[in-house]
């Protein structure tokens, strides 16, 4: 059963899917190579070609179907049929034979077991931060990781949102009432977080989801390590780093690596978070920690 704060997050992602785009953008496989995010293409260069993927929580798809491109296998889960239906349709529009897409909350390990089978690699981005059982929410993906296999998690941070969260007061507040104003910082806002607003679908679907969203939670690089620890995942790297010292550039690095970055010590986990405040500020305070599970 779907929780109080899943549903309030279940019908907001059915009324304002993310990440929005126009399906028209997408007429050939090309455009969505084309289209993709750096981040994207990172993890697509990281992740060898014969590896089964899962991106849970994987929204209107626009990662997932891109990974897929080069693979055979990869899975894009989540619980909003409004987020579903549009990725539906650029499957449809663009013939993405392996990927396939299945309506799953998270939180329900039935519906999480009846997948059936097991992931070489399991990615969540900017997901669970909105499920209210984090912690349960992450043990309850790791049922679809393969012993040896890789995982990726992105969450708000607790120090790195906080610009974010003044932001939104000031939106929700003073600016509120002045129409001039309220849409040039909006843009400005936006602006901030992805660089440009020509695409209007993309730039509407950011304000939702960072401005106007009814349920978020932060969380700290010290409690995705407990969380690490006590299932049995190896550390290899966040990202942004939260090595003291170490500003090795995540294409340089590689996604799973672990010669660059060091487990985090208590000094440096905070050293590094509160300079994420301004590090990260226009992302939102979003970080992605990632690991290997044992065999
Ligand atoms: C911010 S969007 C992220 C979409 C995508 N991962 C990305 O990074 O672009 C969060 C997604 O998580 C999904 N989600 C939230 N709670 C969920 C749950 N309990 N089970 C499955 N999906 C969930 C939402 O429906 C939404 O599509």
């Amino acid at each position: 059963m779907v929780t109080e704060a899943g549903k309030r997050v279940q019908e907001f992602y059915n009324k304002t899917p993310f990440p929005d785009y126009e399906l028209e953008r997408f007429k050939t496989k090309e455009d969505l190579r084309i289209a993709a995010y750096p981040f994207a293409e990172i993890l697509d260069r990281s992740i060898p070609e014969n590896a089964s993927i899962i991106d849970v929580g994987t929204g209107t798809g626009q990662l997932s179907a891109f990974l897929s491109l080069r693979r055979k296998c990869v899975w894009g889960i989540d619980f909003s049929d409004g987020s579903l239906s549009k990725a539906r349709k650029l499957k449809e529009q663009l013939k993405l034979k392996s990927w396939t897409l299945k309506k799953v909350d998270l939180l329900d390990t039935e519906q999480i077991e009846a997948i059936g089978r097991k992931f070489d690699y399991v990615l969540c981005m900017g997901v669970l931060h909105h499920t209210g059982y984090t912690h349960q929410g992450f043990e309850n993906i790791l049922r679809l990781l393969k012993p040896g296999g890789y995982i990726g998690v992105g969450l708000y941070n607790t120090y790195g949102r906080i610009p974010l969260q003044i932001r939104k007061f000031l939106a929700k507040t003073i600016f509120k009432n002045n129409n001039i104003l309220n849409n040039t910082i909006k843009d400005w806002f936006i602006r901030m977080q992805i660089g440009n607003i020509e695409d209007k679908e993309r730039a509407r679907g950011w304000w939702s989801d960072q401005y106007l969203h009814p349920y978020e939670t932060t969380h700290s690089v010290g409690e995705v390590l407990k969380w690490f620890k006590g299932n049995q995942i190896d550390f290899y790297q966040t990202v942004p780093s939260s090595t003291l010292f170490d500003d090795t550039s995540l294409e340089t690095a590689g996604v799973w690596n672990t010669t660059s970055q060091k487990y985090p010590s208590f000094l440096a986990r905070i050293c590094k978070q509160i300079a994420w405040i301004w590090q990260t500020h226009q992302e939102g305070g979003y970080w992605i920690t990632f690991g290997k599970k044992k065999i």
